[in-house]
């Protein structure tokens, strides 16, 4: 992408920014999604990957675009230069994400570019347009252990002015347990790929490891993309891919969309990046009533999710 055509995305949320708001929550398929994207759901539903394009699915805020980076950046070899010819949303496509105009869907962003094409989504597995799956492509998802996801969601949601209002913290636990937040129930989310993860050959990571080894991490998804990079590419990435490094790269920071949309004055985007922060904000007793519903919720998985590393 050139740096007109960044250009142009950053000015388009500007330029947007009277119509910015807190956006209402619309269910589709009984799943809580932004009323942009539940008016534009069958042309989302439509869509028609290409069998050689990417999906990159999370839960919001499970490790998203440290996981675009970290792809992008072995599709070009470790080339950091290559990797910042446009910002993470520009490179890499939000799919389901219809915002008011002149700021381009997701869906206009892929229509111009050429596969293979790297394409995130927060949708749960149930609502990815099954193209992706007729077409055998390949998907890697993200998974975080709820209570750092709820956290990190819930700076999120204070900062990024097109969510609902978090209101106060204790309140917003109770959301995010009854999956009333933006994408649904974080359990279903997790179980829903977990499920299908081998008869879909997808990729199912989890960012405790990806903080614990990254190198590790970064190695199994090449393997999985059928690349072959260097041990001394392997490194750069490694380097270049570390939450220091993504917080000061303007092409990663999410600091291509202003402040009317995010404003990281509240909380930044690249806000901390560690595991068991959870611990900071939950007290004892919130801590025991999460686990005692999360046990409820996730009695029928054995997903091996680590709050703490
Ligand atoms: S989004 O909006 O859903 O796409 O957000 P997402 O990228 O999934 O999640 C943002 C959180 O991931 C952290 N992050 C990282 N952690 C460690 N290392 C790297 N390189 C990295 N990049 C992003 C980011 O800081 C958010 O987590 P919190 O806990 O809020 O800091």
């Amino acid at each position: 992408m050139s740096e007109e055509t960044d250009m142009t995305y950053s000015e388009a949320i500007q330029k947007a920014s009277s119509s910015i708001t807190r956006f209402p929550l619309i269910p589709v398929r009984g799943v809580p999604l932004m009323n942009h994207i539940a008016n534009n759901w069958d042309n989302i539903w439509a869509f028609r990957p290409d069998p050689s394009d990417l999906l990159i699915a999370t839960y919001p805020k499970a490790g998203t675009t440290w996981t675009q980076e970290i792809v992008d950046l072995l599709l070009h070899n470790g080339d950091a230069e290559a990797c910042k010819r446009a910002p993470t949303p520009v490179r890499s496509p939000f799919l389901e994400i219809f915002s008011p105009p002149p700021i381009p869907s997701g869906l206009d962003l892929l229509e111009k570019m050429d596969p293979p094409r790297v394409i995130k989504t927060h949708l749960p597995f149930q609502l990815v347009p099954t193209g992706f799956w007729e077409n055998k492509c390949k998907a890697i998802y993200v998974a975080r252990n709820a209570k750092d996801n709820l956290v990190s969601y819930y700076y999120f949601d204070l900062m990024n002015q097109t969510q609902p209002e978090p209101g106060p913290f204790d309140g917003y636990i109770h959301k995010f347990m009854q999956g009333e937040l933006s994408w649904g129930s974080w359990y279903d989310h997790v179980k829903g790929y977990w499920l299908e993860r081998e008869k879909k050959n997808i990729l199912y990571l989890f960012y405790e490891d990806m903080k614990e080894n990254p190198r590790r991490e970064v190695e199994r998804i090449m393997r999985y993309l059928d690349l072959s990079v260097s041990d001394e590419v392997i490194s750069q990435i490694v380097e270049l891919t570390s939450f220091k490094n993504m917080k000061e790269n303007p092409m990663a920071n999410y600091s291509c969309v202003p402040s009317p949309v995010f404003d990281q004055s509240i909380s930044p985007f690249m806000r901390k990046g560690e595991v068991g922060d959870w611990k900071n904000h939950f007290t004892p007793e919130q801590s025991k009533l999460f686990d005692e519903d999360y046990e409820k919720q996730m009695k029928d998985v054995d997903i091996p999710f680590r709050t703490l590393i």
